[in-house]
């Protein structure tokens, strides 16, 4: 039987994913950037925003030199904003601490901001060959599958366990050329054969030996038993309109959700919202329909009260930095994709 990392990088080369525009580089400016998109977002996706945020970021200097707003206005729609600010953070340690070039290796990489493990071997073995072992939630599924180990992910010490195997699988030939293709391989195995439900062992390079497959319920693995538990959450938010038809945006306050992207005032309820309106205001304002946003942990209830209001009597909401914004001005904003799809179909 060939060596499992020699079947891999056989598949890859007739089956994988390819001509993706952040594969055939070892820019690493341009592998981490498509790394930290595709952390969790689908290909498709990240194929819309990867070229528009490098056409506007050319590379890692002019990321770092860039407000934190254009970051942030750029990634708008992508989620996970977290992910933004690390990226922006990261360009700037990279500049400040290496030179503006990112380390060479996957355990310097790791000390960036918002680079795991897992992403820093990713980088480190497309772009530098570096005999590095990624682990992230494809590659788990796959790898417990193959060896049939029904230990819960959940426990830190399996993990661990699992992290050495991943790291007996590598080649050891010729790392620099086989290291990118048999990393791109577990990646799009996982993706597209070996997949949460219903994969695809008929066609898959490892079958022949996957302990799964031989038991015949490979969707048994991976055990993991932390559950998440979804909650839901109201959040009222008041769409202040003035006399010219602006309406009123605020950056959202750290932490929290949407830290850094401009939205209208928001509150945990109708009265908190009303409180900001004139008595007389309140009759008048228009309730919409309640839209849900899906969020990792919780389903949100975004409830949007419109408020006709006179721009020098409006408090506000969201401190100083608050501010009248018209249509024209909303797509340059960093704007939580739920807020740009509202006020986009109702206007101002
Ligand atoms: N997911 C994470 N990294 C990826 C990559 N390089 N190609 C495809 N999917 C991925």
């Amino acid at each position: 039987m060939t060596l499992f990392s020699e079947r891999m990088i056989a598949w890859q080369r007739s089956h994988g994913r390819h001509g993706l525009p952040w594969q055939g580089t070892r820019d690493p400016y341009r592998v981490w950037l498509s790394e930290i998109m595709l952390q969790q977002t689908q290909v498709t996706t990240v194929l819309e925003y990867y070229p528009r945020f490098l056409a506007r970021f050319a590379d890692v200097a002019a990321l770092a030199a860039a407000s934190e707003g254009d970051v942030m206005a750029l990634w708008s729609g992508l989620g996970y904003y977290s992910r933004a600010r690390n990226l922006h953070r990261c360009a700037q340690e990279v500049v400040s601490r290496f030179g503006g070039h990112f380390p060479p290796s996957a355990e310097l990489l790791q000390t960036l901001p918002g680079i795991g493990r897992s992403t820093a071997a990713a980088i480190a073995a497309f772009c530098f060959g570096e005999r590095a072992a990624i682990l992230d939630g494809n590659v788990k599924r796959v790898l417990t599958r193959y060896f049939g180990i029904s230990d819960d992910m959940a426990v830190l010490a399996n993990e661990r366990a699992l992290w050495q195997r991943a790291e007996g699988l590598l080649p050891v030939a010729n790392p620099r050329e086989a290291m990118p293709v048999y990393t791109q391989s577990l990646m799009d195995l996982g993706a597209t054969v070996c997949t949460l439900r219903r994969p695809v062992c008929l066609l898959c390079p490892l079958s022949a030996d996957c302990v799964a497959t031989h038991e015949g319920e490979p969707e048994r693995y991976p055990v993991k038993t932390k559950r998440l538990k979804r909650t839901q959450l109201d959040l009222w938010l008041l769409q202040a309109v003035d006399e010219k038809g602006r309406v009123w945006l605020a950056p959202r306050p750290a932490p929290g959700i949407w830290a850094g992207l401009h939205c209208m005032p928001a509150f945990a309820s109708r009265e908190e919202l009303l409180a900001l309106l004139p008595p007389l205001e309140h009759e008048r304002v228009v309730e919409h329909t309640p839209f849900m946003h899906v969020l990792t942990h919780r389903d949100l209830y975004l409830r949007v009260v419109t408020a006709q209001v006179s721009d020098s009597a409006f408090a506000g909401g969201g401190g100083a930095e608050g501010g009248w914004f018209d249509e024209a001005q909303w797509p340059a904003l960093g704007l939580p994709a739920p807020v740009r799809r509202f006020l986009e179909v109702t206007g101002s």
